[in-house]
């Protein structure tokens, strides 16, 4: 069997790149599920179709050929053939994919082909649900967070890195808007599972939360992680 960590957690918890940490330090691959979702977003955008038209999104959606392939470790995520990596991550394929991924029958998709890219290969995955759903008896599952407020300001400090002025109070405003929407869909909303480690990370650095979530990983599978 394949080892399997699963990481769920709100927007700007700091999963991602957490997460590509940790896997990178325990030799095994990182599955950002967010990804799939995004570029099945991007695929509803581009097909001029309203992602909150549950019965347009969703048949759109299932036309959408979503596939990760991996580039020295580095996950490269496709649509078709094209590779999407670096189109997925604006405001509005953000706010499309909060949207599409309300869709039961957009999530099944996507459910199952994380099921199959986990089976094969031993994997970091993070996601919303990939503890309660897609893998509820992984051997670890971490929910990790820290406050809208230490989120948003992470966030707001990215922006400003790259050049985006965007004031704090809108980006905890959109940051509230989207953890409402993942935690309040009918369908596998955002929660941390009964037996998930909670991570805190408000009053951690990156490196203590990465050293935190290596050592839970090594109780459970040992140092040869
Ligand atoms: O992790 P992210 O911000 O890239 O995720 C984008 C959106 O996709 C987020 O609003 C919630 C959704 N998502 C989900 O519903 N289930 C997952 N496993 C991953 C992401």
């Amino acid at each position: 069997m394949s080892m399997n960590i699963a990481i769920d957690g709100p927007v700007g918890a700091g999963k991602s790149s957490i997460a590509d940490e940790v896997a990178r330090r325990l030799g095994i691959l990182h599955l950002d599920t967010g990804a799939m979702y995004r570029a099945a977003a991007l695929h509803v955008l581009r097909s001029g179709v309203d992602p909150q038209d549950e019965e347009a999104a969703s048949a759109c959606c299932e036309k959408a050929n979503v596939s990760v392939r991996y580039d020295h470790g580095v996950q490269r995520t496709l649509l078709e053939d094209e590779d999407v990596t670096g189109l997925i991550r604006s405001g509005e394929v953000s706010m499309a994919t909060s949207a599409i991924s309300r869709w039961p029958a957009v999530r099944a998709r996507m459910v199952r082909a994380q099921r199959e890219l986990a089976a094969a290969a031993d994997m970091l995955i993070d996601g919303r649900d990939i503890g309660t759903r897609v893998l509820p008896d992984a051997p670890v599952k971490i929910y990790l967070t820290a406050t809208p407020e230490e989120r948003a300001r992470r966030r707001y400090e990215q922006n400003r890195e790259k050049g985006d002025a965007t004031p704090y109070e809108q980006v905890l405003q959109e940051l509230n808007a989207r953890d409402r929407q993942d935690m309040n869909r009918k369908t596998d909303p955002l929660r941390q599972a009964e037996d998930a480690v909670l991570v805190d990370s408000t009053d951690m650095t990156p490196e203590q939360v990465v050293d935190a979530i290596v050592r839970i990983v090594e109780d459970v599978y040992g140092k040869q992680a």
